[in-house]
């Protein structure tokens, strides 16, 4: 199985297709907001200054993010990663593929998924997730079918995060653009690069990327 890249801004969706392809698919997702916020809860010193630094919208640093995905690449089984939400930076584009190669693997795709900005914020103000299991809901487009009560798993820790909000989302969207954005030329000019409307339904969405995968599992 290879490993793959979902690249978007926040909002784009990452999360709720790399969820639909651990579930269908087996394939470990990692990410690095995941990671971050669990390591917030750690009472550290670190977990408080990641705290603020997320709060606010801006972007963590790439030594700490970087240890964080070189720890789980080392213990890899195999399964095929997803890499939700990393890299960010050149520099961490950089570091992934040094990680990779040291570990015998590569990259299989690149996937950038496009978004207009005012989408983003409806679907960033309307997001709410299951503290339990991690899906990921919306007020409009996909409420849960009992009201707080998570569909997947029957929990009623429904919770928001505390970055969704409109002055951190404005911070996040400019983060993207200035650093994350230039992943898209840096990954174009590897061939590694495919672009998807992430406009679309999720089921549309979901499609789209499988398609994406199979054409690259039989080259
Ligand atoms: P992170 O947790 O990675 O957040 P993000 O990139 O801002 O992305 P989101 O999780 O907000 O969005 P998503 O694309 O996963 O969308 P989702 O599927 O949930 O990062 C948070 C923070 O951590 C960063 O700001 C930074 O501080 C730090 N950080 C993380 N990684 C870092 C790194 N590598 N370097 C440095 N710092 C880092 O969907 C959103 C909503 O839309 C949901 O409600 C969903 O139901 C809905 N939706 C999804 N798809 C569709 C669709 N097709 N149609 C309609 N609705 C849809």
């Amino acid at each position: 199985m290879k490993n793959i890249i979902l690249l978007g801004p926040p909002g784009a969706g990452k999360g709720t297709q790399a969820r639909k392809l651990v579930d269908e698919r087996g394939m470990v997702q990692l990410s690095t907001g995941d990671m971050l916020r669990e390591a917030r809860t750690s009472g550290t010193e670190m977990g408080r200054k990641v705290a603020a630094v997320m709060d606010g919208g801006e972007l963590v640093t790439d030594e700490i993010v970087i240890g964080l995905i070189e720890e789980k690449i080392r213990a890899s089984h195999g399964a095929g990663f997803i890499f939700d939400g990393f890299p960010r930076t050149l520099a961490q584009a950089d570091a992934l593929g040094a990680m990779l190669h040291r570990s015998g693997q590569d990259l299989s795709a690149v996937i950038e998924m496009r978004v207009d900005d005012e989408v983003l914020v409806r679907r960033i103000s309307g997001r709410f997730t299951c503290g339990n299991c991690g899906e990921v809901y919306h007020d409009e487009t996909k409420p849960t079918k009992k009201p707080d009560v998570c569909d997947v798993c029957g929990s009623t820790d429904l919770r928001r995060r505390a970055d969704d909000n409109a002055e951190s989302l404005k911070v996040r969207l400019m983060e993207y653009y200035k650093k994350t954005s230039p992943l898209i030329g840096y990954y174009y000019a590897l061939g590694d690069l495919f672009t998807i409307d992430g406009l679309a339904p999720i089921e549309v969405v979901s499609r789209e990327l499988t398609d994406i995968l199979d054409q690259q599992s039989a080259t």
